[in-house]
């Protein structure tokens, strides 16, 4: 790669490291995983994740070491779900089988291996009780004795580990009121924990680098609706089967985004989280994509919107490297999973600006795609904590004032926009309080 390329994939990169900046990831890493060679490039790139400012919660899994420690142990399956009986004796050989998997992993997360990502980094992991237990108890006729149940998560604790910053690591083990330990399914804590935690992604690693079609061709994006269809049309096996249909639940809970990635692909996790088309499989619901955070992909788009509206003095102009640079501050509106409209937010202190509103104008007046911007971006700037946002307009204060927004003076702007407004455009200044 020469100093270009590798400026311009640097720079590329930027948008999504601003996007996952202080956004919670569940991550699913199976036993197989953990037995993997390449299990040492994703603790590398997780660690990564975890300096650029993702807080993460890492779950492993344990089946194949247990499976070896546990030789001829009973494993049922109800309903489609394979589990194993555990008796006493197993409980102890399953706690101590998961004691040895986490040291080694906090041992991965503690090797200052210089030219590694985790050179100097010294990161923090935890482990701890954060998930109590309840027992399965008996299905179809089978006493499932100590294989049990995620009961509850307990978030405000993982939540100040986070917060820390640590990695939270957890076992498929959860422990009753009465300190009994259970075993878990680690694709069932991962699941409730992304779910309670109201986590941006839930990433299960898995043998298969994504879900494929009827042709071979990789399914990029699936909504949980066509879950069933997508897995009756192809082959596939029964752990990622069921890391996709996990997906979909916690899709269906509130998490925002799940993500299929491969164990086996070095930098698998990377490209799906880097790069606008990614390399696995990521499960969203549909409506939530209407409005969603823009990509370096949507710049063409966004240049087809905005550019005759700059030409015709409505919007202010913004050169294309500006737009490169800015792209992560941008908002865009699907239809059909065609880009249609597209806003900004830039901050400002304890405001927010709102800026570059605009829709397609074969899109606008039907459907209310500026008001689902609108809403969005509102929403967005809420959630960052900031008390108002504002914008400056000259064709569109009546559209603004509709949806809540008050004339206020450039005075009111925060001092740097104050010395960035151009008297001779005139526009109007239109602030609305975010309570
Ligand atoms: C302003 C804009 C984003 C609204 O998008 P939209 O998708 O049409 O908005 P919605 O569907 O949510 O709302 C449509 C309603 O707003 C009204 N409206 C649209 N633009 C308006 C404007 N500039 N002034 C007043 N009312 C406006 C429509 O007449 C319609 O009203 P109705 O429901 O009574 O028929 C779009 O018109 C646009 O791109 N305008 C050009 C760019 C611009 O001026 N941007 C603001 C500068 S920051």
């Amino acid at each position: 790669m020469n100093t270009q390329d590798y400026a311009r994939w640097f720079r590329a990169t930027t948008p999504y490291i601003s996007a996952h900046r202080r956004q919670t990831f569940v991550v699913l890493l199976p036993g197989e995983a953990l037995a993997h060679p390449n299990l040492i490039n994703i603790a590398h790139d997780l660690a990564l994740l975890h300096v650029l400012g993702v807080r993460l919660v890492v779950v492993h899994g344990a089946r194949p070491q247990i499976d070896a420690a546990l030789p001829g142990s009973r494993i049922e399956t109800c309903k489609g779900v394979s589990r194993r009986v555990t008796d006493a004796n197993g409980i102890r050989v399953i706690a101590g089988v998961c004691g040895q998997l986490r040291s080694e992993m906090e041992a991965l997360f503690s090797t200052g291996v210089p030219s590694s990502p985790l050179h100097n980094a010294e990161i923090q992991v935890v482990s701890g009780n954060f998930v109590t237990a309840k027992p399965i108890g008996v299905l179809d006729g089978i006493d499932y004795q100590l294989t049990g149940l995620p009961r509850r998560i307990r978030a405000q604790r993982i939540e100040k580990m986070l917060d820390a910053p640590a990695i939270v690591l957890l076992s498929p083990l959860g422990f009753s009121p009465s300190g009994q330990p259970f075993s878990l399914a680690a694709d069932e804590v991962a699941e409730r924990v992304a779910v309670r935690l109201n986590a941006a992604k839930l990433i299960a690693f898995d043998e298969a680098s994504c879900l494929v079609d009827g042709d071979g061709l990789r399914l990029g994006h699936l909504a949980p609706s066509s879950m069933d269809a997508a897995l009756s049309a192809a082959q596939v096996a029964p752990a990622t089967r069921q890391h996709l249909a996990m997906l979909a639940r916690a899709v269906g809970g509130g998490v925002a985004s799940g993500q299929l990635v491969s164990y086996e692909d070095d930098g698998a996790l990377l490209a799906e989280l880097f790069t606008a088309d990614g390399v696995g499989t990521q499960v969203t619901e549909d409506d939530r994509r209407l409005v969603r955070r823009a990509e370096q992909r949507d710049l063409a788009d966004i240049v087809d919107i905005i550019r005759p509206l700059e030409q015709a003095g409505v919007l202010v102009k913004r050169s294309r490297d500006q737009l490169e640079r800015e792209i992560g501050e941008f908002l865009v509106a699907e239809v059909d999973g065609f880009v249609v409209g597209c806003c900004a937010l830039h901050p400002a202190g304890k405001c927010v600006q709102l800026a570059c509103v605009a829709v397609h104008p074969a899109y606008r007046n039907a459907g209310g795609a500026g008001a689902r911007l609108l809403a969005a971006a509102e929403d967005a700037a809420r959630k960052d904590g900031y008390d108002s946002i504002f914008v400056r307009t000259t064709q569109a204060q009546d559209w603004f004032a509709e949806n809540g927004f008050q004339e206020g003076s450039a005075a009111e702007l925060p001092a740097p926009k104050q010395a960035l407004y151009n008297p001779q455009r005139n526009a109007k200044v239109l602030i609305k309080t975010l309570t």
